[in-house]
């Protein structure tokens, strides 16, 4: 089996780097499951049910989400119908939504995981004591398991590939934007990555407005960061190439679109 992950979507320009583009990566990779995280695809802050929806017609089979998952109020009218959409697991007890998804693929079930890490951002619940409750869960219906790891810490991210390194399948990060380039195999068979990076403008700073965000370090003045809406678009993700039959993954390679790093077949 192939996993294509996608990571964070920004915005309409991230948008379009989807619609362009995800078409030519099925085609290259023949990816046998695809999972967005999409909490930045509305306007950068959070996502609605009509973008949710669009991405599963592009042909997404889950979308997870993050910190930004409550940005966008129109998540709460639909959440609780969205089977394919997946927020961080760790939230309190009692918020919308789940950690948790299970994807059907061929005769095959992919479980999908979302965890939030706890280091520089919200004190949610221990995401350690958490991923080993939602891996037994998952671990009962089927051996495949992916993680997004939404976290801003490199050291964080880190220990926890280590903590699941023959538990999950695969375990990949999000949320700071930049991808990294230490994928790898982890000794026990699981598959990781650092960062995956976002999907959005590629001429801002974390996809965010390039002025805008200068402006706060020049000043230390409260500013209004908006995505920029047209501009040069930047694609990030990764394939994982994944045994069926134990649930360990073979190869982890990354993928960078943009005008610097052209797509070819
Ligand atoms: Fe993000
Ligand atoms: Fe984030």
């Amino acid at each position: 089996m192939e996993l294509l992950f996608i990571g964070d979507v920004v915005g309409s320009i991230g948008r379009d780097m989807i619609t362009e583009y995800l078409p030519q990566l099925k085609k290259a990779y023949r990816p046998t499951v695809t999972v967005i995280n999409g909490e930045n695809a509305a306007a950068g802050r959070g996502i609605t049910e009509k973008i949710y929806k669009q991405f599963l017609e592009q042909g997404a089979n889950a979308v997870t989400l993050g910190n930004h998952a409550w940005d966008n109020r129109d998540i709460f009218e639909f959440i609780d119908d969205a089977k394919y959409l997946v927020r961080p697991a760790n939230f309190p007890e009692g918020t919308p939504g789940t950690g948790l998804v299970f994807i059907k693929s061929n005769q095959l079930e992919v479980a999908v995981i979302n965890m939030q890490g706890r280091a520089f951002m919200t004190d949610l619940d221990d995401p350690f004591r958490k991923m080993d409750e939602l891996i037994e869960q998952a671990a009962a219906r089927t051996n495949i398991i992916f993680v997004d790891f939404h976290a801003e810490t490199t050291s964080e991210k880190q220990a926890m590939g280590w903590y699941v390194d023959g538990r999950v399948t695969a375990i990949v990060g999000t949320h700071t934007h930049v991808q990294t380039s230490d994928n790898r195999i982890l000794p026990k068979g699981t598959a990781y990555l650092t960062d995956v990076g976002m999907t959005g403008p590629y001429d801002g700073i974390l996809g965010m407005d390039k002025d805008a965000s200068l402006r706060r370090f020049l000043t230390a003045m409260p500013t209004r960061f908006e995505v920029p809406k047209a501009g040069r678009g930047l694609l990030s993700g990764c394939m994982i190439s994944i045994n069926d039959t134990t649930g360990r993954a073979s190869k982890i390679e990354r993928i960078l679109i943009n005008e610097d790093h052209p797509f070819t077949m």
